[in-house]
């Protein structure tokens, strides 16, 4: 059986390996050498999990992964005419380490030449789970953002550029642009090959251009090293197979109310969905089991899906061939023969930045003829570039889809409308069982993904602390002078002031507290030793008060207050 998990789900997963402190540069013009271009490449198909194209590189033609979803060139085995920078670098993908020194040497990529290309040159790849010669491939070009390069962040010159910045930046009037179509292997209707372009639509494709411009999420700029091709659905944009909208909450804080933030991956092979979505599309399939080793649904291959995916207010079926895979080989718990749920639970590329929901790999691309416009992710201060966007036009046409289902998985007779295909109701609907650790990491998905306001809610509790010191210094030192100035003891009989403390923070009122003076405590928090006893406020006191507010820190808050 093939390897199951995101097969070759070459997405970056070190999240938190970022550089924050990245230097800002600037392109410089370079002597554009334009070769007569091919109008598109094509794309072979490795069994549905893999889509390559052939580069050049000093020389050697080597077959490549096409990769949306990172931003480096990494290619095994030797290069003829390549010159090693002496620097070393390791990327990290769900399938092993890519590692090595960085090289340099003459690219050629759908027609275009780039002299001192930068790439990773890895001389063992038998540090990855799968072959991937066997494959059919020998590297990887990424196609993301520059700022997911790790080689741009290792070179630290623009000599590190990615493949298609320095394409882009060698005529800077022509497109800044990148189209994929993808084919599928068992489909009959199917393209023979997929295609890629550089600036241009493929032939017969030219209504992309006029498909609605799907701005892509800029990731915090700390973190944009984790910039993907990603943008917003719909609101209610995921449609499930009862053509009910999938309602699943984003992780991302910033995504609106009821719209989720996407990748479009062509190196994942299953797309990523939150679990949630992922049980709502197989878990009321009659006779769908969920294998928790492989963290996949598998369902009867003869039982069709419809699903589809609403962005910029167009409609993206999903073809039913792609909602489930028979190209696994995956057996049932009684050992017949079944198909495995491509829309997986998200869990290896779970973004615990907090920066997206879902991740539309290939399963997903294979229904759309997509365009990734790179506007001003091409760094070049003399242009005022667009801002980056994405372009889908649907290829799937659905009546057409079920009657490929029937030929592909159905021998013919369509037996879609019978009643072992009905959907069970919800109330029997299955869920899958989260993992432990998955509950960690959505846990330290909370608390990353909002760190900005937790370190914003640190410093003011610090400067508060350290402004609640000085003042308190000032009025002891006031009281110093006054007490030598009046030359005798403070009397006792000034008259107490009791004020309350209540445990919500709205009623502790800092100006109506002084330090030094006694209120009664009276908090429901404190134990019955302390209710109802008066409390000489300290500052640190009043400022451990606020910042136990919403939780049940009963230990917490009673021992910090000092009786008098
Ligand atoms: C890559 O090049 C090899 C050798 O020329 C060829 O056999 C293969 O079909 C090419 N692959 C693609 C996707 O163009
Ligand atoms: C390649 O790496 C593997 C471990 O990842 C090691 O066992 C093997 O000996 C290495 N091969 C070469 C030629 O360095
Ligand atoms: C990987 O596959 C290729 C081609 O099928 C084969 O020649 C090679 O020996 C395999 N490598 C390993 C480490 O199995
Ligand atoms: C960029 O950096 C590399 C490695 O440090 C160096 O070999 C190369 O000459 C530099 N290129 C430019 C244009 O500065
Ligand atoms: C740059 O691109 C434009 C538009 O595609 C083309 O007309 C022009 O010839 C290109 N310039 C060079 C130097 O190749
Ligand atoms: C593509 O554009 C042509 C001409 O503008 C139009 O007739 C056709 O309906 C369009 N097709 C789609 C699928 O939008
Ligand atoms: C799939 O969608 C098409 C078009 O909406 C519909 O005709 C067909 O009945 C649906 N099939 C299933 C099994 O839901």
């Amino acid at each position: 059986m093939r390897s199951l998990l995101p097969v070759f789900s070459l997405f970056l997963l070190d999240v938190l390996n970022v550089n924050a402190l990245k230097l800002p540069f600037h392109v410089r013009q370079r002597s554009a050498r334009l070769n007569a271009r091919a109008t598109s490449i094509p794309i072979s198909n490795t069994r549905n999990s893999e889509y390559i194209s052939n580069i050049t590189l000093g020389g050697r033609e080597i077959p490549v992964l096409l990769d949306t979803g990172s931003s480096d060139l990494w290619v095994t085995g030797t290069v003829p005419q390549t010159k090693d920078l002496g620097i070393s670098a390791s990327l990290s993908y769900a399938v092993g380490n890519a590692a090595g020194n960085i090289n340099s040497a003459t690219l050629e990529f759908d027609g275009y030449t780039v002299q001192d290309q930068a790439y990773l040159l890895v001389a063992n790849a038998s540090g990855f789970s799968i072959n991937i010669t066997a494959q059919g491939f020998e590297g990887l070009i990424g196609l993301g953002p520059n700022t997911g390069s790790v080689i741009r962040d290792k070179v630290n010159n623009d000599s590190g550029d990615s493949v298609l910045d320095r394409i882009f930046s060698q005529n800077t009037t022509s497109a800044n642009y990148l189209t994929v179509l993808l084919n599928r292997e068992g489909d009959p209707t199917s393209p023979a090959t997929g295609q890629l372009t550089i600036s241009e639509p493929v032939s017969g494709y030219e209504n992309i251009t006029s498909m609605p411009k799907l701005t892509v999420e800029k990731v915090h700029k700390l973190t944009d090293a984790d910039q993907h091709w990603q943008v917003l659905t719909d609101t209610n944009g995921v449609i499930g197979p009862d053509g009910q909208p999938i309602e699943v909450d984003s992780i991302v804080p910033s995504a609106p109310n009821g719209q989720l933030v996407v990748v479009f991956d062509s190196g994942f092979t299953l797309p990523q969905v939150p679990r949630a979505m992922s049980d709502a599309i197989y878990g009321r399939v009659q006779g769908a089991e969920y294998n928790e080793a492989s963290e996949v649904w598998t369902i009867p291959c003869d039982q069709l899906l419809n699903i589809s995916f609403k962005f910029g207010g167009v409609d993206y079926p999903i073809h039913p061939l792609d909602v489930s895979s028979s190209d696994f080989n995956m057996v049932d718990s009684s050992g017949n023969p079944t198909c495995v749920g491509t829309f997986q639970p998200i869990t290896s590329a779970f973004s615990l930045l907090g920066e997206y929901d879902i991740i539309l790999g290939m399963a997903f691309m294979r229904n759309v003829y997509s365009l990734f416009d790179y506007g001003d992710f091409i760094d070049n201060s003399a242009l005022d570039r667009n801002d980056p966007f994405v372009q889908l036009l649907s290829i799937t046409d659905v009546a057409q889809s079920h009657s490929d289902f029937v030929k592909a998985r159905l021998n013919g007779v369509d037996t879609t409308s019978d009643t072992s295909q009905d959907l069970l109701p919800t109330d029997q609907m299955q869920h899958s069982p989260i993992s432990a650790a998955e509950k960690k990491k959505k846990y330290e998905e909370m608390i990353l993904s909002r760190w900005p306001a937790i370190f914003v809610g640190c410093l003011i509790f610090v400067l508060l602390v350290i402004g609640l010191i000085i003042w308190r210094c000032c009025v002891a030192r006031r009281r110093r002078r006054a007490k030598q100035a009046a030359g005798h003891l403070p009397t006792n009989n000034t008259p107490k002031t009791y004020e309350q403390i209540q445990e919500s923070t709205s009623q502790v009122d800092l100006k109506l507290m002084e330090s030094g003076k006694e209120y009664e405590y009276r908090s429901s928090y404190a134990s019955n030793m302390h209710r109802g006893r008066t409390a000489r406020v300290d500052p640190t006191v009043l400022l451990n008060l606020l910042s136990c507010q919403n939780g049940p820190h009963t230990q917490y808050y009673s021992h910090q207050v000092k009786l008098a």
